[in-house]
């Protein structure tokens, strides 16, 4: 079976979420790190609740709103200019160091992008980054009014790139995202970035267990859902040789 195109997860996969710490660090000094994990778990869980209730509302309400709520949860009171500064960074997350080149090795495939950020969200981050200059598409669940793991947002990429699920290659870090794109019936790599092993340690080895590594525990391990990846990867440079031995 051939790959004709390779679809990306973006926020996680590509983009390192992890990386707007330094401003919430920043901005409110000694609580970064609990403020960067709570914002991610609600923003997550929002788009699944708003899902469930038929209220959609695009990811850029969604994320400032899971922001508003972490602070106001740990009681950080602030002015609007620090919580824009905060949300801009959201325009400007780090791209993992190995995306570009990984991405660009593989440039003889359709490369796109399929996540649950809004269209305006997507493509400043992808040009702040530069990876517009290997992306053929990018593509926003907006259009369907439904975030993934619903089969209406995976469907979105038959639709944009005329290659069928069986031709594809999904590739995502977050747990339920892999297995979300596998019930659909597209081809997955998942990328396990946290090891069982590297989880095990970082229990045993803290007195207190971190806000980090709590957040890795619920949203880095696969899921039970009876549900498995085809290919499970460490790292994206890992994909190009994948993808080949894929047709081989
Ligand atoms: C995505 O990029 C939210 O990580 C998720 O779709």
């Amino acid at each position: 079976m051939t790959i004709k195109a390779i679809v990306f997860d973006a926020y996680g996969t590509l983009y390192d979420t992890q990386s707007v710490a330094a401003v919430t660090e920043e901005a409110f000094p000694g609580y970064g790190e609990i403020v960067t994990q709570i914002w991610r778990i609600k923003q997550l869980e929002y788009t699944w609740l708003r899902s469930l209730m038929r209220r959609y509302e695009d990811f850029s309400v969604i994320t400032r709103d899971s922001l508003a709520y972490t602070l106001k949860c740990l009681g950080l009171k602030h002015d609007p200019a620090a919580f824009e500064r905060i949300i801009d960074k959201y325009l400007h997350l780090d791209l993992y160091p190995d995306a570009m080149a990984a991405l660009a090795a593989m440039k003889n495939r359709k490369l796109a992008i399929l996540s649950n950020g809004s269209p305006g969200m997507l493509n400043a981050l992808v040009a702040n980054s530069s990876l517009d200059r290997v992306l053929d598409a990018t593509i926003s669940i907006d259009s369907q009014r439904i975030f993934k793991p619903s089969p209406d947002a995976y469907s979105l990429i038959e639709s944009r790139l005329r290659v069928p699920p069986g031709e594809v290659l999904f590739v995502s870090s977050n747990p339920w995202d892999a297995c979300g794109a596998k019930a659909f019936g597209l081809n997955v790599a998942w990328i396990e970035r946290v090891t069982p092993e590297a989880m095990a340690l970082a229990c045993v080895n803290s007195g207190v267990v971190a806000p980090l590594t709590m957040f890795k525990a619920i949203r880095t391990q696969m899921d039970e859902l009876g549900l498995e990846p085809d290919y499970r990867i460490h790292a994206l440079p890992e994909l190009a040789d994948l993808v080949a031995a894929h047709e081989s």
